[in-house]
């Protein structure tokens, strides 16, 4: 009992004289923690016999009830909040949320990615191939050989051939059998190089696309871009007729705009593909009526198409005999560009949140 009222006197003192948070926090834990002396003497109570622990306990009880109100009241004076529990936090509910600003990917990406997923699900591979070409990949083992007119088909950034760019990349494997190959550098004006790429290493059947990112040495306006991107498609076998390219393409323009597609082939030139068509497909926004969109014509140009020239399956080593083709082209700013209604290929290329945050 007289050690109690020992530690009592102390104890007052000590919170008394205790002049900032620190000190009151000490106080509170030398008595009244986990370890303090008071706590102690209240657990030891279990082990007195019956009528001291009821004495005790009474005056043990009332000390600590006692300090703990006066630690408080001090606490609060000096600004403390000394308590066993921290308070628990309180959550506004109705507090408006930080809002997380996340990047996404570009439209024209999207519709590459959809554009993938859909052949894939048609059985074509998907397939790269170098932005930077060599002159023989992206012309003459298309058939368009040097000072020939249909070069002018294609403004070409060429490089110097001072470049430092390893070559080796764009070597011919052995496999093909054409010697002299043209090997200044040029950026790819579109994706058909890598149709010979690709069959001078794997023998037919086979159906492939390639996505990727083309250049013309062109002026720039709402439908033209120095650099855009294309998707080739080439299928090859024993009898592959323009009929399977035609409902190939027509399942595609019917799966990617999700409508029904009407598509209509239109004679043309390629070097590279005999015969050569340009795809239409019945335009989506009147359906054939005649719109701004199509210029009143009900039809919008999609794709240039053929089928394979003998002289490119020669390039890639392959017996044109043997083997029959078709090849198309699409661009993808112009998918894009009809998918979501974009009237000028410029926007794509700008990197203007503004645009961009609407995908
Ligand atoms: N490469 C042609 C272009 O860029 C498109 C095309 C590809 C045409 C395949 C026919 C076959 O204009």
């Amino acid at each position: 009992m007289k050690d109690l009222k020992d530690i009592k006197n102390r104890a007052e003192k000590e919170v008394s004289s205790a002049r900032n948070n620190e000190t009151i926090r000490q106080v509170f834990q030398k008595y009244l923690g986990k370890k303090g002396e008071v706590t102690l003497i209240l657990r030891s109570l279990k082990d007195l016999p019956e009528k001291k622990r009821k004495e005790i306990g009474k005056l043990a009880n009332a000390i600590r009830q006692e300090l703990e109100e006066k630690i408080t009241i001090k606490g609060r004076a000096i600004g403390a909040k000394v308590e066993r529990n921290k308070p628990k936090k309180r959550i506004d509910f109705s507090f408006p949320g930080h809002k997380l600003t996340t990047g996404h990917l570009h439209p024209i990406t999207q519709v590459e990615r959809e554009v993938e997923d859909i052949f894939q699900r048609l059985g074509f591979s998907v397939i790269e191939g170098p932005e930077v070409e060599s002159e023989w990949y992206n012309f003459d083992a298309l058939n368009i050989p040097a000072n020939h007119p249909a070069r002018d088909m294609w403004d070409t950034f060429w490089l110097r051939s001072n470049q430092k760019i390893p070559i080796s990349k764009f070597q011919i494997p052995n496999k093909s059998k054409i010697k002299n190959k043209n090997q200044n550098l040029l950026l790819r004006t579109h994706t058909s190089p890598v149709q010979v790429r690709y069959m001078e290493k794997h023998n037919p059947p086979l159906r492939i696309i390639v996505p990727g990112r083309t250049f013309r040495y062109e002026a720039t306006d709402a439908s033209h871009e120095i650099n855009f991107y294309q998707v080739e498609g080439l299928m090859v076998d024993k009898k592959i007729s323009a009929a399977n390219m035609k409902a190939i393409m027509e399942r595609f323009f019917e799966m990617f705009f999700r409508q029904s597609a009407k598509i209509r082939l239109r004679p043309s030139f390629f070097p590279f593909t005999e015969p050569s068509f340009e795809v239409d497909v019945r335009c989506l926004i009147c359906g054939g009526k005649g719109c701004s969109v199509c210029s009143k014509r009900g039809w919008l140009e999609m794709a240039g198409a053929g089928m394979v020239h003998p002289q490119v399956f020669k390039s890639a080593g392959l017996n044109p005999r043997n083997w029959q083709g078709f090849a198309f082209g699409m661009g993808l700013d112009r998918l894009t560009m009809m998918k979501y209604k974009i009237d000028d290929v410029r926007l794509l290329y700008k990197g203007d949140l503004r645009f961009l945050e609407q995908f």
